[in-house]
């Protein structure tokens, strides 16, 4: 197994690629200025120039919703893969081999390249599958079944829906050609390996439902029976392509059937997808029999600014849309909607739609409760508004979950709202609530210091700092921050043509990363063409802040009656002169 990719190639790679050229490919940019402008591929917003790449920075970011970072984020983000696999495709653009690190013990985690493997084997079985469908000798019955549950042919390929045979090794027959690739079968969740050696089919007889990411590869399946056998539902388990909990049934294809995805139903199974699908209600996405993860809605939320989520009538319905609700909370800002929709009892959206049609469905979907109505009217079933400590009660039990909601407008109007239920005054509530994160949060990043300045003047411009001489006394003295500059300057000093992303790349995953992020990109008042000036000027203070320090503590030391050493007094001197030239 490999080892990991060193640190220095790592670097090379970044410096040799080409943001722009990357972000391009996938994203058209626009040439403004010296930078390069597009809508931002993270977020659903209207101006469609908020997203800005900088040549020199090599690094991207967007003024509306926030979002930055280099040429491996871009990829990790953008295409929805791990870091290792977006220095992979990085390399595989430059043609180069990565490199591993020997070591010692055995790494777990499975390469790019076995996950290539796996990805392929599975686009190969989906169309195994498909075949199947229309040409196994029991064909007819799978036909039959998908034309009584209304299903037509253009649906069923849409979908990308197949048949796999009954038998306990068609797929093993026909695709483990080998050991090794029997073992990615295993590893991929399409056989499962027997006790005493070999392997067995895991689908069989089942009515196949491809899942596919978020770049249209299949990554595992969901299998139906055609009677009342349980499980009803068969699903791949846990691999490494496959992720329950980060995936949803049918994102891909909504993102196909629409450039602007106004708005995206989340239902409950595969065939409530389907069935929509075949209404021409191509926006619905079904989570995977699990529940609706934060996960689930930051990814919703990338594609659209407004998410239904669609639930039973009945009690297990609302205890599910309660779980969703409490996920979504962090995600609510300006702009984006979240509302909950219930269907009839004993109806699942498959069923209603077949029985009263597109238009009814759309209806009601218009018609879905907002958050904030959800909130309060399920809050308010667990308070008798009658009794003496109920308005208490309803303060702690909303309380917690308003201080999830980021700081907004919305959160605002909930307090508002939570104000006049509880009958009291603004400032009482003030009281009760903790200050919101994203205040506190403003008030650091935003605070001006001369360190902050500098930091961000580096990162911003790193090459000011190349080939710079080293500075002992910032090893001595203690502010704030410096630690922080001194990593910074040390490796500004000795590469040539650093960029911002390049230069943040060293911090992936440490503490200080988000810090530097911001950082990054702070919006300090520094014209371009004076931030060597203002950067040296700060480093200078610094300086002059060290000497004075320095002298303090020599006068403070004679002061109270100490004797200075020979060197000391020799120092003292030199120091008091060297600060009559600053
Ligand atoms: P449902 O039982 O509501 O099935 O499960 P359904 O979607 O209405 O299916 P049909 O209409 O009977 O064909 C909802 C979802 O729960 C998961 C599946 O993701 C399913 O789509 N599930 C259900 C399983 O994973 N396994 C099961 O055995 C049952
Ligand atoms: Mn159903």
């Amino acid at each position: 197994m490999a080892g990991r990719i060193p640190k220095n190639f790592i670097d090379d790679l970044i410096s040799r690629s080409d943001i722009v050229d990357v972000i391009d490919s996938r994203v058209k940019l626009r040439k403004k200025g010296k930078d390069y402008r597009a809508c931002c591929p993270f977020h659903n917003g209207s101006n469609n120039s908020s997203f800005s790449v900088s040549s020199d920075k090599q690094f991207y970011h967007c003024f509306n919703c926030g979002v930055s970072g280099n040429v491996v984020t871009f990829l990790m983000e953008y295409d929805g893969i791990e870091f290792v696999d977006a220095v992979e495709v990085l390399a595989e653009q430059l043609s180069i081999e990565v490199p591993r690190e020997e070591t010692g013990h055995k790494q777990n985690a499975t390469s790019y390249v076995d996950r290539k493997d796996l990805y392929q084997l599975m686009a190969d079985i989906t169309r195994y599958y498909q075949q199947q469908l229309r040409t196994h000798k029991n064909s007819e019955k799978v036909i039959s079944y998908l034309k009584n549950r209304g299903l037509s042919g253009k649906t069923a390929k849409y979908f990308q829906i197949g048949y796999a045979p009954d038998g306990w090794d068609e797929v093993r027959k026909t695709f483990a050609i080998n050991k090794q690739t029997e073992q990615q079968l295993i590893d991929a969740g399409m056989l499962i390996s027997k006790d005493n050696g070999g392997s067995y089919d895991r689908f069989r007889d089942r009515l196949m439902f491809p899942i596919l990411d978020r770049r249209g590869r299949v990554i595992g399946f969901g299998g139906r029976v055609f009677d009342d056998t349980t499980p009803k539902y068969l699903n791949s388990p846990e691999t490494p392509i496959f992720h329950k909990g980060k995936e949803l049934y049918g994102l891909y294809q909504v993102k196909q059937a629409e450039k602007d995805v106004k708005r995206i139903l989340v239902v409950e199974g595969y065939m409530d997808v389907v069935a929509l699908g075949q209404f021409d209600i191509n926006y619905a996405v079904a989570s995977l029999g699990t529940a609706t993860t934060p996960d689930h809605i930051q990814l919703l939320f990338r594609q659209t600014s407004e998410v239904i989520c669609c639930f039973d009538g009945d009690n297990a319905g609302r205890t599910a849309a309660w779980r969703a609700l409490e996920n979504a909370l962090p995600a609510i800002q300006d702009g984006r909607t979240l509302r909950f929709m219930f269907l009839p009892d004993g109806e699942d959206p498959d069923s209603l739609v077949q029985k009263e049609g597109k238009d009814f469905f759309e209806k009601l979907i218009d018609q879905a409760m907002p958050l904030s109505d959800f909130l309060f009217q399920q809050l308010l079933t667990q308070v008798d508004m009658r009794s003496a400590d109920s308005k208490s009660k309803l303060a702690q039990l909303a309380i917690p979950l308003l201080t999830k909601l980021p700081d907004s407008v919305f959160r605002q109007m909930m307090e508002t709202r939570l104000i006049s239920l509880l009958g009291i005054e603004k400032e009482g509530l003030q009281k009760l609530l903790p200050a919101p994160q994203a205040v506190e949060k403003k008030a650091t990043s935003q605070k001006i210091t001369p360190m902050r300045l500098a930091i961000s003047l580096l990162l911003q411009d790193p090459q000011m700092a190349y080939q710079l001489a080293e500075i002992p006394e910032f090893k001595e003295m203690q502010i704030p921050g410096l630690t922080l500059l001194n990593s910074l300057l040390e490796i500004c000093r000795v590469t040539p043509h650093l960029s911002t992303g390049l230069l943040l790349e060293h911090w992936r995953n440490e503490p200080e990363e988000k810090l530097l992020i911001t950082l990054a990109t702070w919006k300090h008042q520094v014209q371009e063409d004076k931030y060597e000036e203002v950067f040296f000027d700060i480093l200078d203070k610094f300086l002059s802040m060290h000497l004075t320090q320095r002298i303090e503590f020599l006068k403070q030391k004679s002061r109270q009656g100490e004797t200075l050493t020979k060197e000391e007094t020799l120092q003292l001197t030199q120091l008091i002169k060297e600060q009559k030239q600053h």
